[in-house]
């Protein structure tokens, strides 16, 4: 049987940029006979507008039940006013934890043609190509006890970031098997020097690594000074693995080192089924763009990468991503442009439809 593809395309420009993605699905049936059985459903408030809830409990069970979901974006002012129970971002919320996705992937990818969108000078960023693996579902943002709680005559405000040995054992292994699929190559980034659950983070990413990894090249780094790696020569790291709160913003960091939101995608991968195929959700990291809604302006490469990394590290077609990606790379080297994708000079963008044209050509 093919494997299954449910696309949920959400709100906004969701839909327009996720069109382009299914002419690339189609494109691939019929030129490279790589089928997939494409389903449709409906997320975010479009799921909210039809069902009065923002996820289904139906659209639910198909996900779980899918090879993979590409979701497209969620969200706009119409839904701002609803009960946070009934907001669009719940409708994501649920997905992701009933998916048990616990290991976010962020590339940070940059294409030479883009290499002058970046904030950092170009050469340390063109061909820059890495992955921050993100561990999603625990640490400080998810720790018991937590709130803002009256201690003598004044309030403290507590978090705690906790890590169980499974939940570190889980997400290296999902940046060790991504680095197999990669270069080899993984940095483990955490605060060892004066967290507890660092000390635990560092010697159970090591653990797995002697026993069931050491094929990969693993070193450990302080998180605070791979911030300032990652700003001062990005191009040494291939795959980052790190905890929620680091992930989240080394993440963002990373991300302004290859310019438009337009441009990026995301993975979040859970725990892998009988055919080693992890459960998993591909997604552009932007939203739904109501201020350019409707006027054929979206960029749809974020939403096309995330197909690419769907094609790589859910369906082991890295060969077919590589090609996605290359087809991306050269319309960008000969100019082709969205309107997010203008630098200050100027010149005519082209809209979502045609820059899916040129990608397919
Ligand atoms: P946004 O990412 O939707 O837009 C930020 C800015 O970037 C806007 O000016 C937009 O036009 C531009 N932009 C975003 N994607 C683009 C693309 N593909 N091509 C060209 N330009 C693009 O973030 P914002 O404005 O903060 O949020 C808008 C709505 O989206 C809100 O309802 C928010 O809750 C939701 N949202 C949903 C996310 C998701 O579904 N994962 C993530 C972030 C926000
Ligand atoms: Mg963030």
């Amino acid at each position: 049987a093919n494997p299954t593809l449910l696309i949920l395309a959400g709100d906004g420009i969701g839909p327009e940029v996720m069109n382009e993605v299914t002419r690339i699905i189609d494109w691939f049936g019929e030129k490279r006979d790589l089928k997939f059985d494409v389903e449709h459903d409906l997320v975010g408030g479009a799921a909210y507008d039809a069902h009065g809830t923002p996820l289904h409990d139906d659209t639910m069970a198909r996900a779980l039940e899918a090879d993979a979901v590409l979701l497209g974006a969620v969200g706009g002012p119409k839904y701002d006013d609803l009960d946070f129970s009934l907001k669009p971002e719940r409708g994501l919320l649920r997905l992701r934890k009933e998916m048990d996705l616990f290991s976010n992937l962020r590339p940070a990818q940059c294409f030479d043609a883009l290499a002058d969108f970046s904030s950092l000078k170009p050469e340390l960023v063109a061909g820059l190509d890495i992955m921050i693996v993100r561990e999603l579902t625990s640490g400080v943002y998810f720790g018991e006890p937590r709130g803002i709680f009256e201690e003598g005559n004044e309030r403290v405000g507590v978090n705690t970031q906790r890590y169980t040995e499974s939940e570190i054992d889980r997400v290296a292994r999902s940046a060790f098997e991504l680095a197999r699929k990669r270069n080899n190559k993984v940095c483990s980034m955490e605060k060892a020097n004066v967290m507890e659950s660092g000390i635990l983070w560092r010697e159970v990413v090591q653990k797995v690594h002697d026993e069931d990894y050491p094929d990969v090249e693993l070193s450990h780094m302080y998180a605070d000074n791979g911030a300032m790696q990652l700003v001062r020569a990005p191009k040494q790291f291939d795959v980052i693995v790190t905890d929620n709160l680091f992930g989240d913003i080394l993440s963002d960091c990373a991300a302004m080192l290859t310019g438009s939101l337009g441009m990026l995608p995301s993975a979040s991968l859970g725990a892998p089924n009988a055919d080693g195929r992890p459960k998993a959700m591909y997604e552009p990291v932007h939203g739904s763009a109501p201020d350019i809604t409707g006027q054929g302006k979206a960029n749809p490469i974020a939403c096309i990468l995330s197909f690419a990394m769907a094609l790589r590290y859910s369906f082991d077609h890295g060969d077919e991503a590589t090609r996605l990606e290359k087809a991306v790379e050269k319309v960008l080297a000969d100019g082709a442009r969205t309107a997010d994708l203008m630098g200050p000079e100027g010149g005519t963008p082209i809209s979502t439809t045609e820059m899916g044209d040129v990608i397919l050509a």
